[in-house]
């Protein structure tokens, strides 16, 4: 099915500057909720989907949303891999690779390592009484965590988050910037090495891991399917937890009675994570192509239909989330979807809640006394949307 690359007959066209969407996408969301939720944006090249209860609706089609994205920019960097393939291909794949992220793997595998790993960069930084919590401890903490997962005992955290950050920078690159291409390449070359070394050891010596997972399969993958997969989950692996953490830490340091709440109430944590990924999602958007003309918010799109979900809109969704654009851990229960939904529904969601809400912020808080932010913080993105630091001090010990 080819891609169309213009609006659809009877689409509202909206101009939206991307550099403004990078600095602050929420406003342009909010207006596009009200006006034109179903919008062919053209610096975007996609319609975009922007209601809640409309992004869910597509989730539930994927026979009719598919993942297959033609000229998809992951495609590019990363080469053909369970995120971008539809059933009963994305199964075998995702099959492969998922069991040692469930959450009794988790907790029975991983959890001694991440609280090691915690401990550790924290015993480095607590002399310091001065940091930048994302590159200094998230970043670090989350990449550690994910060369355990994975497997690649070969690669350091710093060799994570370089790798992680460059096949990012190249998935959101709408700009085409060479530069942005070049260092893809160079990042998805080195995965591809340490994957293959790592393969052939665990072939011999299964470790647990999801490398050592997806070669001893039922049905097995094969080499570039590995190396394929896991550069897909070190892209998703190091920024999405890195940034949530950033996000819920930056809410619990403006708000010191809160914090002290969570501290008191240590299932807090859970729902400090839940409300962080509804708030500012890691993740804004991602695209699908229909296979089939299908109506959707008013507009009839024809088979070849570019979509983005909006999920980050869709979390600020006020007929959904009351005074959405407030944070607010005890708000009712509703369903957010920083997590996607359907068949790709975030293999990584337990190893991010472990890590973040049993590991890095309880540690961090708990050990970092008279924790407090250093100047104000600037987030970016709208693709994939972050902190670009978070600076902090404390009483040095
Ligand atoms: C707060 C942290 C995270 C957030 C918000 C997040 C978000 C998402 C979202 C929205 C999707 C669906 C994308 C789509 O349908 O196109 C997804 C898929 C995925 N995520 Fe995450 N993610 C996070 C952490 C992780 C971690 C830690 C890992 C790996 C350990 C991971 C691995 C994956 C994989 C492999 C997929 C593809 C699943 C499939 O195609 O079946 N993610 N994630």
């Amino acid at each position: 099915m080819t891609a169309l690359t213009a609006a659809a007959p009877g689409a509202p066209v909206v101009e939206l500057d991307l550099a403004e969407l990078r600095r602050d996408p929420y406003p342009a969301y909010a207006r596009l909720r009200r006006e034109a939720p179903l919008a062919w944006v053209p610096s975007v090249g996609r319609h975009l989907l922007t209601r809640y209860h409309d992004i869910v609706r597509a989730e539930k089609l994927p026979e009719v949303f598919s993942s297959r994205e033609e000229g998809s920019l992951l495609l590019r960097v990363t080469g053909p891999n369970m995120l971008r393939e539809d059933d009963p291909a994305h199964r075998r794949l995702r099959t492969a690779a998922e069991p040692p992220v469930r959450p009794r793997q988790v907790r029975d595998l991983w959890a001694r390592g991440f609280e090691e790993n915690a401990g550790r960069l924290l015993d480095e930084l607590a002399p310091r009484g001065t940091a930048d919590l994302i590159r200094d401890f998230a970043e670090p903490f989350v990449a550690a965590n994910l060369a355990l997962v994975l497997g690649l005992r070969n690669a350091s955290a710093a060799d994570i988050g370089a790798w992680s950050q460059a096949m990012m920078d190249g998935n959101s690159n709408y700009a085409d910037d060479p530069d942005v291409w070049l260092r893809a390449a160079n990042a998805t070359g080195a995965v591809d090495a340490a994957v293959a070394e790592m393969a052939e050891i665990v072939r011999r010596e299964p470790d647990g891991s999801v490398i050592s997972s997806m070669v001893h399969a039922p049905e097995p993958l094969e080499l570039a399917e590995i190396q394929n997969n896991i550069k897909v989950i070190i892209g998703g692996g190091v920024n999405e937890p890195r940034d949530l953490f950033g996000v819920g830490a930056l809410a619990l340091l403006r708000r010191p009675e809160l914090l002290a709440r969570v501290q008191q109430d240590p299932a807090a944590w859970r729902r400090v994570f839940e409300e962080a990924a509804r708030w500012i999602s890691p993740i804004g958007m991602y695209p699908r192509q229909l296979v089939q003309d299908f109506e959707i918010a008013g507009t009839t799109l024809p088979a070849g239909s570019r979509v983005a979900l909006v999920i980050a809109s869709g979390n600020r969704d006020e007929s959904v989330f009351e005074r959405a654009e407030e944070f607010d851990i005890d708000r009712p229960h509703q369903p957010h979807l920083a997590f996607g939904g359907g068949p790709h529904f975030c293999m990584g969601a337990w190893i991010a809640r472990h890590e973040v809400t049993a590991n890095a912020w309880p540690q961090l808080f708990g050990r970092l006394k008279g924790l407090r932010l250093d100047d104000d913080c600037r987030l970016d993105g709208w693709v994939f949307r972050g902190l670009t630091s978070l600076n902090v001090t404390w009483q040095a010990a």
